[in-house]
């Protein structure tokens, strides 16, 4: 597959206005400001395909990026941060695990957590919806650029260890990222060409 090509199809104000269940899909979610929207322009090579902020909260609508006809990457809303209405949260999260208890085409989770603060409550929220479901799930470690060799490799051994322990690592994988220092992208694209194949 061929990242460089994914063009901006549509934004939706909710998962129930997503386009049709067909083809295959992945979503990147995570907490705000984990980095989703860095990761997919790190990993489309073009840094205004989606909109990036330092303000928490940037993406409040469901983006959708084409790779072709058929295969889609869908960036997610990040919440975790209070300016959100605690209702609107919990709407999101009902929407959220609907989305990843019914959508059809998505083929897997890819979920951003800042390896300087991983598993966090949104985290393993989110990871327990996707368990349950039996959908597979790949843990990006994000800005991996903000630890040293050392504590990042260390952090990334702790989380597979966690997934070891809690017996889901089959179905739930990790690795280390950095949009800026454009580390991990490899890894990433063996995990969605997967995922993606049609
Ligand atoms: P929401 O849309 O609010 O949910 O955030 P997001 O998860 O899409 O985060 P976004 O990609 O907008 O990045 C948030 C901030 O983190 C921006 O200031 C980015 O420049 C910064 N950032 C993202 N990835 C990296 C990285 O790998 N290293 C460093 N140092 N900063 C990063
Ligand atoms: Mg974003």
């Amino acid at each position: 597959i061929k990242y460089s090509d994914a063009i901006f199809t549509q934004s939706a104000p909710s998962i129930r206005q997503c386009p049709a269940d067909s083809g295959a899909e992945v979503a990147f979610a995570g907490r705000s400001n984990a980095g989703k929207s860095s990761a997919i322009n790190t990993l489309c090579q073009n840094h205004k395909l989606a909109r990036t902020s330092k303000t928490p909260g940037r993406t409040q609508l469901i983006n959708f990026f084409a790779l072709s006809d058929n295969q889609h990457l869908v960036d997610l809303p990040g919440y975790g941060f209070a300016k959100v209405p605690l209702a609107m949260k919990k709407e999101w999260e009902k929407h959220l695990s609907e989305y990843l208890a019914e959508r059809q085409c998505l083929k897997g989770l890819i979920l951003l957590m800042d390896v300087r603060h991983p598993m966090q409550e949104f985290d393993t929220m989110m990871l327990n919806w996707a368990i349950e479901g039996e959908m597979p799930v790949h843990i990006l470690l994000t800005k991996a650029d903000k630890l040293k060799k050392g504590p990042a490799q260390n952090t990334l051994l702790k989380v597979r260890k966690h997934l070891k322990d809690a017996k889901v690592d089959d179905l739930v994988s990790a690795q280390l990222f950095s949009s800026l220092k454009k580390t991990g992208i490899k890894e990433l694209e063996n995990t969605l060409d997967n995922w993606l194949r049609i």
